[in-house]
């Protein structure tokens, strides 16, 4: 099928609105090569350097060799095995998670994605609890299943008129409106260990030790999402890690699948086991912990937790952040402030113009950048954790001229959002 047959067919077939707003920005983009950090169009007349990763599903670049060819051997004798029986691939790799887990974050309940990963956490955390409300953040962003919906954005849940009874937000980073939303009958507090879809909020010295102080008080259980922040983009495997704190539950996905064999995974702690040492068929997924996918996630791990990687991103995001300074003093009006941990980076722009401006203004410059779409002031910026010192320049110095663009887009969107109503959303998540 040619390109055009392509962008007819998606518009007709897949989603007419993503057609329409791509075409809206002049990006005809249609993925077709991919490697490493890059992603080509179809035609091969344009690439793009990759510095969203899908919110850390690339982490490891685009078809990384060694992922691809874990699954290659995989497929030799794997299929995705049959979640009645006992499995080597499943306890493999849920004994790999929670060796790298503290304390006793020692069970591992498999998932397709991360959205079904953080419904089965909130499931487990009103059933174990007997508790009836969950505490989340503002412009938090959980996925778009069933109870992770109602714990996120209103925004994407009001037009479906799903309703999220029970459900109660509050500032990230507030410790006092915590204290004030936790009563006996919360159940849980699920908080993603920086918010990204909010725009990369890092949380405050003290701030994640607070929360869990405030759950043990409480006896409500503390569930941190780390599907865009595990992994090691952080510097860490995981970034709770930094704050040195023991979760109740875990979540992981995204990057577990290195971009190839989709995973996703709860853990919890020992005692949270209860219900399904009760009724051990009582959660099922058919696909969430194939075994191919077990494989697959395994080779993840082994990479992202040598300490050697995770110095890398440490020192990978202390070059970013020599070059981002300079940037920022260079246009001190649009790019206002940097949030950062390790290679967890975000933008902060001049006002809600900003983040979509900069999104094409990179585009322009072969740079995949999204902004956060909860605040779009913000700019994501998730390079692959295995960038390079010169792929690092590179991209400082296409920033520099996207930036520079950006200026005059935002003017024009403003016009242009006056004139039509046009700020469409880029992404739903991440
Ligand atoms: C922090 C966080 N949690 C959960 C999810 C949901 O994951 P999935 O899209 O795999 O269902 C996402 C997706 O972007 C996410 O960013």
């Amino acid at each position: 099928m040619d390109k055009q047959s392509v962008i007819h067919n998606f518009e007709t077939h897949v989603s007419a609105g993503k057609a329409a707003f791509f075409k809206s920005y002049g990006m005809d983009f249609v993925m077709g090569k991919r490697e490493g950090a890059w992603i080509h169009d179809m035609d091969g007349d344009k690439r793009l350097f990759n510095c969203h990763s899908n919110g850390g599903v690339f982490n490891l670049g685009h078809h990384n060799p060694e992922i691809v060819n874990t699954l290659r051997s995989a497929l030799d004798d794997l299929d995705i095995g049959n979640h009645h029986f006992m499995s080597q691939e499943r306890t493999a790799l849920a004994r790999q998670i929670t060796d790298g887990m503290p304390g006793d974050l020692n069970v591992c309940i498999f998932s397709v994605g991360g959205g079904e990963a953080v419904d089965l956490a909130l499931k487990l955390a009103l059933g174990h609890t007997g508790r009836s409300k969950i505490v989340s953040a503002s412009g938090g962003f959980h996925g778009h299943t069933g109870l992770a919906l109602t714990v996120g954005d209103a925004q994407y849940r009001d037009p479906f008129g799903v309703p999220n009874p029970n459900m109660s937000q509050i500032p990230f980073n507030d410790a006092t409106a915590l204290a004030n939303a936790l009563d006996a009958d919360v159940a849980a507090v699920i908080l993603e260990t920086v918010p990204s879809t909010l725009g990369m909020v890092m949380p405050e010295p003290g701030y994640l030790q607070e929360v869990r102080a405030l759950c043990d008080k409480h006896g409500a259980l503390l569930i941190m999402d780390e599907v865009q922040s595990g992994l090691g983009r952080t510097g860490k495997l995981w970034a709770f890690e930094h704050a040195e704190i023991i979760p109740d539950m875990v979540i992981t996905g995204k990057g577990l699948s290195g971009g190839i064999y989709p995973i996703a995974a709860t853990v919890i702690r020992d005692p949270l086991d209860k219900i399904f040492k009760q009724d051990p068929f009582i959660h099922i997924s058919t696909y969430g912990g194939a075994e191919l996918g077990c494989r697959v996630a395994r080779k993840v791990l082994d990479i992202s937790s040598d300490p050697k990687f995770l110095n890398r991103v440490e020192a990978a995001g202390l070059r970013v952040r020599e070059g981002l300074d300079k940037l920022m003093q260079k246009y001190p009006k649009f790019l206002t402030g940097i949030r950062q941990s390790g290679l967890m980076i975000g933008l902060e722009l001049r006002d809600e113009y900003g983040g979509p401006a900069l999104t094409k203004a990179a585009y322009d410059q072969d740079l995949l950048m999204i902004y956060a779409n909860n605040d779009t002031s913000i700019s994501q910026f998730l390079p692959p954790l295995i960038i390079s010192d010169d792929e690092i320049d590179w991209v400082l110095d296409r920033l520099n001229r996207a930036l520079n663009a950006a200026r005059k887009i935002r003017t024009a969107l403003i016009a242009r959002q006056k004139s039509s109503g046009l700020l469409k959303k880029f992404s739903g998540n991440g």
